[in-house]
């Protein structure tokens, strides 16, 4: 029967011993290169400097977005960092020795906003940073006389906060603007009504002109709450879309039907071509609401000419055109055409009766069949709206 011999029990516990270590240490460096990797793909900008603001470390994304120096590690803050609010703040905590984190709202490169926090931390407590903080010069005798100092380093996170502060621009602009489109039918409905009481209604011919001014201004903010709610649940995705198979060409004849003599009234033809029969699977009203948008602009921003809508197969695809011969979008408008409250000319829409969230609303509504939406135009020439969606197969 085999016995192990004293020298064997050692060997084998002294191996067994290193074997455990070796795998700490794997774990441990599996650990760090886990860290790192986490560090280095992080959507966060992260940085590293230490007493003298030499950058040690610096993720990818602080790179992108907010230094000035390639390859900012080894090179100074002066070099890194051109926004002078973060300098001096991170000047005077290295300075005072500060203690306590500190927060500070900062821009960086390309119009980007950061909320930065910066952190003291010390590596002499024990604590490992979790980044490759080798030092870029070689500790000096003489310069490293106060080494408690020497080991304070400062790390930053800069957390991204463009988006947020868009949406919170829109979301400003979008109340701004709902107060400012409900308050111009309420002032003219309340001046109207003021004036009918302190006398006017004794005149049987003013009474009924005012009430009808009273009664279309009432009638305009019926129709914006009504986009605004139409609006709100289609960006909300709450709103009920049913989906059947739709013959498109009976669709749109149906609309152009209802808008004939709107254009008629204004000496405009009207046309349709739309080749083969084709079918998409599309909410009926939605998509009905699509074209009564896009032709009803059509008209209305054509003093006279032509309106052509056209639908053909495009692949797998619908494709709609809407073109007319109107008085067409400058340019610079193009790309912001499709925003809600936006109109080229604020006064003239007005006066047609628009509130500018026609074309949201029309966006959104093709967006949810799956569709893409854009606008061709030339100032002065026309413009032609086109949309596609799928053929249903
Ligand atoms: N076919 C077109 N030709 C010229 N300009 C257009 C055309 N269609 C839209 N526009 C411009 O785009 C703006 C936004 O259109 P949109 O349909 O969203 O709003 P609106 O027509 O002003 O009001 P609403 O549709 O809410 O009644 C319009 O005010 C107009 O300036
Ligand atoms: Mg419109």
């Amino acid at each position: 029967m085999w016995r192990p011999s004293e020298d064997s029990d050692t060997d084998f516990w002294r191996s067994r011993g290193n074997s455990i270590l070796q795998r700490l240490m794997v774990k441990e460096h599996m650990k760090q290169r886990l860290l790192e990797a986490v560090v280095k793909e992080m959507q966060i900008g992260v940085m590293v400097t230490d007493a003298d603001k030499r950058f040690l470390y610096a993720n990818p994304f602080f790179e992108k977005t907010f230094s000035h120096a390639t390859n900012p590690e080894g090179k100074n803050l002066s070099e890194v960092v051109k926004d002078r609010a973060v300098a001096e703040v991170i000047d005077r905590m290295l300075i005072s020795r500060a203690e306590e984190p500190q927060e500070i709202a900062v821009e960086g490169k390309d119009g980007h906003f950061f909320e930065a926090r910066l952190v003291p931390f010390s590596l002499e407590q024990g604590n490992h940073v979790a980044v490759n903080l080798t030092p870029t010069r070689p500790a000096c005798a003489g310069v490293s006389a106060d080494r408690s100092a020497r080991s304070r380093v400062l790390i930053g996170f800069f957390h991204d906060v463009t988006e947020e502060k868009r949406v919170e621009a829109i979301k400003r602009d979008f109340v701004a603007n709902v107060s400012h489109e409900l308050r111009t039918p309420l002032a003219s409905i309340k001046g109207y009504a003021e004036t009918l009481l302190d006398g006017a209604m004794d005149d049987k011919a003013t009474l009924k002109n005012f009430l009808t001014i009273i009664d279309r201004h009432a009638n305009r903010m019926t129709a914006l709450i009504g986009d605004l709610l139409t609006l709100s649940m289609l960006e909300s995705h709450q709103m009920p879309m049913s989906f059947e198979s739709l013959d498109i060409k009976e669709l749109i004849q149906a609309v152009i039907q209802g808008l004939e003599k709107q254009a008629a009234d204004k000496g405009i033809s009207l046309s349709l071509d739309v080749r083969g029969r084709l079918a998409v699977n599309g909410d009926r009203d939605r998509l009905e609401q699509v074209m009564v948008n896009l032709i009803d602009n059509a008209i209305k921003y054509t003093n006279k000419g032509t309106v052509k809508v056209t639908g053909r197969k495009d692949g797998n695809m619908l494709r709609m055109d809407v073109e007319d011969s109107g008085i067409g979008i400058p340019e610079k408008d193009l790309s912001r055409i499709f925003e809600r409250f936006y109109r080229v000319d604020k006064g003239r829409s007005r006066e047609l009766g628009g509130t500018g969230l026609g074309l949201a609303i029309v966006k959104h509504i093709i967006q949810g069949h799956n569709g893409k939406i854009w606008v061709s135009s030339r100032h002065g020439k026309g413009s032609t709206f086109s949309f596609t969606i799928p053929i249903k197969r």
